[in-house]
Formats: structure tokens, sequence, C-alpha cells
């Protein structure tokens, strides 16, 4: 277990897009201790999500939660959650605008448009299914963090008048 640094925009890791988790790897000690290290790296730094490209390790893990996070002093408590290889889509035509941060992107709270709902499929770290519709706030961390395992960074989205 080890906080690992977060790398920071303008590092070309960011954008590359990550590669799917091999079924092999599922529940295995390696994947454990990359999620540890996304556990506690996100702890150090009271981040609400981290996506593994953003410690450089360029695989499409995810994990986030909220317990009470000064960061996001509204936000509504949501359990750990780890997500692999996964993937959304929108449910319904709603779209919510919201400031937004990054641990990738220190200081800086941007609007971003995103799916108010949306239906997310992963797997989780043991490789079980993951099928399930999530809103508000959860589906705003979801939509951040897969953006994270496609290269695709905070800046690029925020809204434009
Ligand atoms: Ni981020």
């Amino acid at each position: 277990m080890a906080v690992r640094p977060v790398l920071q925009l303008g590092d070309p890791r960011l954008r590359q897009p990550s590669a799917a988790v091999a079924s092999e790897v599922l529940g295995t000690a390696q994947l454990a201790a990359l999620i540890d290290d996304l556990r506690d790296t996100m702890a150090a730094r009271a981040g609400a999500g981290l996506a593994a490209p953003q410690i450089a390790v360029p695989l499409r893990v995810v994990i986030f939660g909220i317990t009470r996070n000064p960061r996001y002093p509204d936000a509504p408590p949501i359990p750990e959650t780890i997500l692999i290889n996964p993937r959304w889509s929108p449910v319904g035509s709603e779209q919510t605008e919201a400031l937004e941060g990054c641990l990738s992107v220190a200081g800086m709270r941007l609007p971003v448009l995103r799916a108010s709902r949306v239906h997310l499929i992963a797997l989780s770290a043991c490789g079980q299914r993951i099928d399930r519709e999530v809103e508000g706030f959860e589906a705003r961390i979801v939509q951040h963090e897969c953006d994270h395992l496609n290269g695709v960074l905070l800046p690029d989205r925020v809204a434009s008048a």
C-alpha cells in the first residue's frame, strides 16, 4: 500500500487511452495492490474518485466514494466502489451542469455539463458484473473517471456558454 504521486495536467501519460484489464488479472494480488494504492492516494488527497492512469498505471480501473469530504462538503455519501473496465450510457436526455474538480487539475473547479442519469456496466475487482443505473453526483463521478480512461481531462469538458 502506498500513496502515489498524482500526474498533473500537461503530463502526456494522462492523455493516453488506458488498456482493458485482462480477465486473468481479476481477483489477483497484483490488481488488489493497485486498488490499495488508488484507495490510499485518493484518501491522502481527499479525492472523490481516482482513475489508475492518474497514478501512471494505464489500466481501466477506477475507484470512487465519499464519506465526509472537505473537498465536497455538500455531496451525499457514496460507498466505496471499484470499477474495472467500466462503460456507461446516458439514461434519458437530461443533463446537469455543476462545478467539478480533479486531483490532476489542481486548484481548479470548472463547470461541466454531464448526463444526469447513466446506465453503468463494469466488473468488480473479483470479476463480478456490475450493471445498474446511477444518478446525481455519482453519475457525474462515473463519467469523469471514465473520461480519464480515455485520456479526456476536465478542461476538455468545460461547458461552452
Ligand atoms: Ni479527475
